[in-house]
């Protein structure tokens, strides 16, 4: 998500900063600045754009000074502007902090800092951290750091400055990263290795739940009640490259490996504290106009649009709602009937798709509301939108989206529990125990990951094959188109997904032993028709590769190959089983040499019709 980078010593700490956030420039951002203690206390540039907008205002205007913090801001509270970007400051100004993560319960906290005589300046969640570091700043901040993130639900990683103790960053972690670089008589902090490789290889992880002192002279590392850890710095030997990427050797790997921590992303702060419902902070879109709904209709491209087809099975689930699913540049040049009574949905990662903001205006034009799920916060759809979900997936880098899918899934979930809660479809139980599963997920992803040394010695079998059929059924219909478009996008192999039920009506004719079929076949409603329409393969001769549930007895007599995959309500289990696709179509384009952050021919965001 964002960037941190912080330094204490000997040197320019402007120059250093200013590198080490040209170093993460690689994730995205839309907005940077930098705090300094300076001899007349702490001074702040900042500016919403890129980091060369930062750099003319600090020749305009420089900061000097050795010790200081910097930021580059993904923004997920409040605009990408100048003054919801970082470092923000106390009321006093005596504070300067910069924050990477989510505070869930900033909006209770902002109330009631407020009515302590707390003056806000930005949106942003982040803000409610300086203020309460100034709350209980008495001469030690250290220990004001530590009762401020006390009070502080959700994820962070912070660092502070003060320029009453102008020989010190204070940084505390819980869920999000921080490293902190070990230097000759000088220290560094950052939110990645990379902004700190030039100057030390040698870093300190700090765990969920510590805290930090970092000083010309030394470390130290502490719990939430300030007792002193023992730690070692560990080397880094990556390469800047390596590290970038996290030790992984793609983006796109790196980013399916996000998949746990991206999808608690999505939830934080939305589960209401009776746990029978969500809350989405929609603003254009109240109660009662959900309730007059009639129709929804959900408009996106590529993996969003299979997203917003995952999305129409969970409203028709959940709600009595009619529900429209269409591609974008479909949807903008036919006659869809619509009214005031159609709520369109848009689905997008970039929020710059030129179809999707075509077919939002139109929709528009006609008098409906939209509400849209985006992931980049400040971009034209997100503008352009009544009510907005944002999936708080941080940026995506490889050009085939995965963390994305997750999440967009993940919003749509909440999305389809909300209206079906106010209209009085779901019940306050159903509710609990879809949050229950919901809040299961991420500890699943993981297993399913875990999947990946099988998945890749089935792709050794496989990536010679000229042809795939991805097969699914219900739910998991939207999640075959969804593998098969990873494969062909990144490993160049023709593969098409299809409803299992379809098979025979055409498709069948093509299955030989040289034919690859997946079928996504985990526990559902469905799971003995998904069977037989496995064994119709089978009894051609397919290739076939089976998600399954773990500790199902069937799948391997009749599949060649079965990944299996922890146990889910069959609702979220797309969720869990897009997974091992998506592991599965990176080892077979790895196995065939593709570019696989960058294939041929596609571009991350397709802002052209
Ligand atoms: O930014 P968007 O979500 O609107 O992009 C939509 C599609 O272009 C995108 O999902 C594309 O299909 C991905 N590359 C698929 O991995």
């Amino acid at each position: 998500m964002c960037g941190i980078v912080g330094y204490i010593g000997h040197r320019d700490a402007c120059e250093v900063i200013m590198k080490g956030l040209c170093r993460l420039e690689y994730r995205g951002y839309d907005s940077a600045g930098i705090a300094m203690i300076e001899p007349g206390g702490i001074a702040v540039r900042k500016r919403e754009g890129k980091l060369s907008g930062l750099a003319e205002l600090l020749e305009e205007s420089p900061l000097r000074g050795h010790c200081g913090i910097g930021h580059t801001r993904w923004a997920t509270h409040g605009e990408p502007d100048t003054p919801n970007s970082h470092p923000h400051t106390d009321c006093s100004g005596h504070i300067a902090l910069v924050h990477n993560g989510i505070i869930e319960n900033y909006l209770s906290l902002r109330m009631a800092l407020i009515e302590e005589g707390h003056t806000f300046t930005s949106k942003t969640d982040s803000e409610v951290l300086v203020h309460l570091v100034e709350k209980y700043y008495q001469g030690n901040l250290l220990d004001a750091v530590k009762r401020a993130v006390a009070s502080a639900e959700g994820a962070y990683a912070i660092a502070v400055i003060s320029d009453r103790t102008p020989d010190e960053i204070v940084v505390a972690r819980k869920a999000s990263p921080l490293v902190i670089g070990v230097g000759e008589g000088e220290g560094f902090i950052a939110s990645d290795v990379p902004a700190i490789l030039e100057y030390t290889n040698r870093v300190l992880y700090l765990n969920d739940n510590e805290l930090a002192r970092v000083t010309r002279d030394g470390i130290a590392i502490y719990d939430l009640s300030l007792k002193p850890l023992a730690r070692e710095p560990v080397t880094i030997e990556w390469t800047l490259e390596q590290a970038e990427k996290g030790g992984y050797e793609t983006f796109m790997l790196k980013e399916i490996y996000e998949q746990p921590s991206s999808f608690q992303d999505v939830l934080r702060g939305r589960i209401l504290p009776g746990r029978d419902g969500v809350t989405l902070a929609m603003k254009g879109i109240d109660d009662a106009f959900i309730r007059s709904l009639e129709k929804v209709s959900i408009i996106s491209c590529g993996t969003a649009c299979y997203a917003g087809m995952g999305g129409r099975y969970l409203l028709e689930h959940f709600t009595d709602l009619a529900v429209e699913v269409d591609y974008s540049s479909e949807f903008r040049y036919r006659c869809p009937k619509l009214d005031r009574n159609t709520l369109v949905m848009t689905v997008s990662q970039s929020g710059e798709t030129a179809d999707t903001i075509a077919s939002l205006r139109m929709a528009r034009e006609k008098g409906c509301k939209i509400v849209s799920v985006v992931n980049v916060v400040g971009s034209t759809i997100d503008r352009e939108s009544d009510g907005v979900i944002h999936t708080h997936a941080g940026p995506e880098i490889g050009v085939a989206s995965t963390k994305a899918y997750t999440a967009q899934l993940g919003a749509l979930v909440l999305f389809a529990l909300h209206v079906g809660r106010v209209r009085g479809q779901v019940t306050p139980a159903d509710a609990r125990a879809i949050i229950e599963e919901l809040e299961s997920l991420p500890g699943k992803i993981d297993r399913a990951l875990a999947t990946e040394g099988a998945v890749r010695s089935i792709a050794q079998k496989h990536f010679r094959v000229k042809s795939a059929f991805y097969l699914g059924r219900g739910f998991n219909y939207p999640n075959a188109l969804e593998g098969a478009l990873k494969l062909k996008e990144i490993s160049y192999l023709h593969a098409e997904g299809y409803p299992a039920g379809e098979m025979k009506h055409g498709p069948n004719a093509l299955i030989d032993r040289d034919f690859l079929v997946v079928c996504i076949c985990t526990r559902s409603v469905r799971y003995d028709k998904m069977i037989s329409n496995i064994k119709e393969v089978e009894a051609r001769g397919g290739r076939i590769v089976a998600v399954g549930t773990e500790g199902d007895p069937n799948l391997k007599d009749i599949a060649g190959d079965v990944i299996y995959v922890p146990e889910t309500m069959e609702e979220l289990s797309p969720i869990v089983n897009v997974i091992p696709l998506q592991l599965f179509a990176y080892h077979i384009a790895r196995l065939r040499g593709c570019d696989i952050d960058k294939p041929r021919n596609l571009a991350k965001s397709v802002t052209v019709e």
